[in-house]
């Protein structure tokens, strides 16, 4: 069985658990973030251990279930939990489930993560928009043989080489902008840097990355950004500073900390996607 194959194997599994649902927008809900999971409304639960080869996560604080239902009126796939690189996985299993989504006609994904905030002016609990990325993994999900049936959407995705200098979509991030302000609220928008992880980064790391352009960090995301613009899935990323970076605080980093923060902030950040699902589903949809 080829890669291609265990993904509509996972993907068949799904569609006979979802039934009439046909969600066109995914949710990764990252470390300590799970809670926007709970204002989906006529869920189907699926744990992932029973689907067959999906990943299954093993750091607390990602409960590694699949929650579909509706969500702010929209119908949504909800990942709560992802697996990391650093638990050991390859690249091709960390974004297997992003290659599911793309197999059940998903259109567009919004990624969440908890970051470590490199800009000065960020304060914790503060989300901001990822605008674009910076790869400091050391590795690409896409890396071996390209196969182009993953172009689930027919347009000129599945490409061995393709542009990556949209891979936040600049109309979602418009879309998220507003709606924020609607609510009287401002949203910032960062350069995520991805690190493969385990160890958080030294105070040298983190001023180089600030050189670079980064002023975000984190151990998730560009992964399933990479393989989501593969497919043709417009991406929205959202971090939630959960810890200043190495160097920027007199106490050290610890999982316990970032796991905390992102406890505070995971209500917000669950009330922005609550407003947000019927507004980039409705854009989606008008094109499917
Ligand atoms: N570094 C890397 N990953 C992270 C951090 C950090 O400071 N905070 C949350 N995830």
């Amino acid at each position: 069985m080829s890669y291609f194959d265990d993904v509509s194997e996972a993907a068949h599994f799904l569609r006979s658990k979802l039934g009439r649902l046909q969600p066109h927008l995914g949710i990764v809900l990252g470390s300590g973030l799970g809670a926007a999971a709970e204002a989906v409304r006529d869920q189907v639960v699926v744990p992932y251990a029973s689907i067959p080869h999906f990943p299954k996560s093993t750091v607390e604080g990602h409960s590694g279930r699949l929650v579909a239902g509706m969500l702010g009126g929209a119908p949504v796939i909800v990942m709560q939990g992802r697996v990391h690189f650093y638990e050991g996985y390859s690249l091709k299993d960390v974004t297997f489930p992003m290659r599911v989504m793309g197999a059940l006609g998903v259109r567009a994904v919004i990624l969440t993560n908890a970051a470590g905030g490199i800009a000065e002016r960020y304060k914790i609990g503060q989300l901001v928009l990822i605008a674009d990325h910076i790869n400091m993994m050391g590795c690409n999900p896409l890396v071996g043989p390209n196969d182009p049936r993953f172009a689930f959407d027919r347009t000129n995705s599945g490409l061995r080489f393709f542009d990556m200098s949209d891979a936040y979509s600049k109309r979602l991030r418009q879309v998220a902008i507003q709606v924020t302000e609607m609510e009287g609220q401002a949203l910032e928008e960062g350069i995520y840097l991805a690190v493969s992880g385990p160890s958080f980064e030294t105070p040298a790391e983190i001023r180089a990355y600030r050189t670079m352009g980064a002023t975000l960090v984190g151990m998730s995301t560009v992964p399933e950004t990479i393989v989501a613009r593969h497919m043709g899935i417009e991406v929205l990323g959202i971090s939630c500073v959960t810890n200043l970076a190495a160097g920027l605080s007199a106490t050290p980093l610890s999982h316990a900390e970032v796991f905390e923060a992102g406890k505070q902030v995971e209500r917000k950040l669950a009330e922005l996607l609550d407003h947000l699902a019927m507004w980039i589903a409705a854009l989606v949809d008008s094109e499917s």
